[in-house]
């Protein structure tokens, strides 16, 4: 699919505006990123990159497509559209208005929207996995980028809604590229989340950790719960876990509890809060 440049581009190496010529992406001072045929820029700097192939790997990447393709998680996709429909409302004066998925995962919601959001938006997707990257690339247009929370190419103020749906998010770095009244939308796992495949493949199950405070300058505008059951068969399982942390803390015996498992009735419980910045 094309890569679509937008205004709000920044060098990652030094925050100038990067503009494309030539099928790259180059700043003032001459650093140049390349568009590959894939259709994403690689805008990670070496200084956030801690391993070579940073993020989910392949397999991960590749386990989630499959997974998030069959539908299971379409209702969380919902709500978050209903989320983004109102933020988009509150800043009725921009359209379209430009959404970020930061941490995007191979770009199942960015691509959920541009298929049913009743108006249309300016899609910014980025992960730091490239595996990732390459597989949202391929599903739709968009600006799709490898790069991190922690030093996102956008200008200051320049976007209306932000998603961090189950990632890692860098609050400060949200709170710059925010434009003023922007939204924050967050999904984040709830108690119960997924807990009949946790109670299966771990002898004790421990809590959910807390959910996150927020740091004062942010306002949260609603916080929704979302629980619903979804019926796994083998493969499908056996992609949840490998798409999800559990998959590195399991033990070579939940695992093979797994095996033995051809359906389970799994709850799905997550968590869709709205905030907005209060200081810019
Ligand atoms: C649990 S997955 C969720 C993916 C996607 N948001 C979804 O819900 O389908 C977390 C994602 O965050 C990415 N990630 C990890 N650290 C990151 C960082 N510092 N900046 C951007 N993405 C990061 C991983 O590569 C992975 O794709
Ligand atoms: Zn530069």
């Amino acid at each position: 699919m094309a890569f679509l440049t937008h205004p709000a581009l920044r060098c990652p190496l030094d925050a100038m505006p990067l503009v494309l010529e030539d099928g790259s992406l180059i700043c003032e001072s001459g650093h140049r990123y390349d568009i590959g045929k894939q259709g994403y820029a690689n805008l990670l700097s070496v200084q956030h990159k801690r391993s070579l192939n940073p993020g989910d790997s392949k397999d991960m990447v590749s386990a989630r497509q499959s997974f998030l393709s069959a539908g299971f998680y379409e209702p969380i996709a919902k709500s978050v559209m209903r989320s983004v429909s109102q933020a988009a409302k509150s800043q009725a004066a921009k359209s379209p208005v430009t959404i970020l998925d930061a941490g995007c995962g191979e770009g199942y919601y960015l691509h959920y929207l541009t298929e049913h959001h009743r108006d249309p938006l300016n899609i910014i997707g980025f992960d730091i996995s490239k595996w990732a990257v390459q597989r949202a690339a391929r599903r739709c247009h968009g600006t799709w980028m490898v790069a991190s929370n922690k030093n996102i190419p956008l200008a200051d103020s320049s976007v209306d809604i932000v998603l961090d749906m189950f990632g890692f998010p860098d609050y400060a770095s949200f709170e710059r590229i925010l434009a003023p009244g922007g939204r924050l939308i967050r999904v984040t796992p709830a108690p119960q989340h997924l807990i009949e495949l946790r109670r299966l493949i771990y002898p004790q199950v421990h809590q959910m950790p807390n959910a996150d405070t927020y740091p004062s300058s942010l306002h949260t505008l609603s916080s929704e719960q979302l629980a619903f059951n979804v019926e796994l068969e083998h493969q499908s399982l056996k992609d949840l876990l490998l798409m999800t942390p559990h998959m590195f803390k399991t033990s070579m015996q939940g695992q093979s509890n797994l095996e033995r498992i051809d359906h389970l009735t799994v709850t799905v419980d997550v968590v869709i809060d709205t905030l907005v910045c209060t200081e810019n």
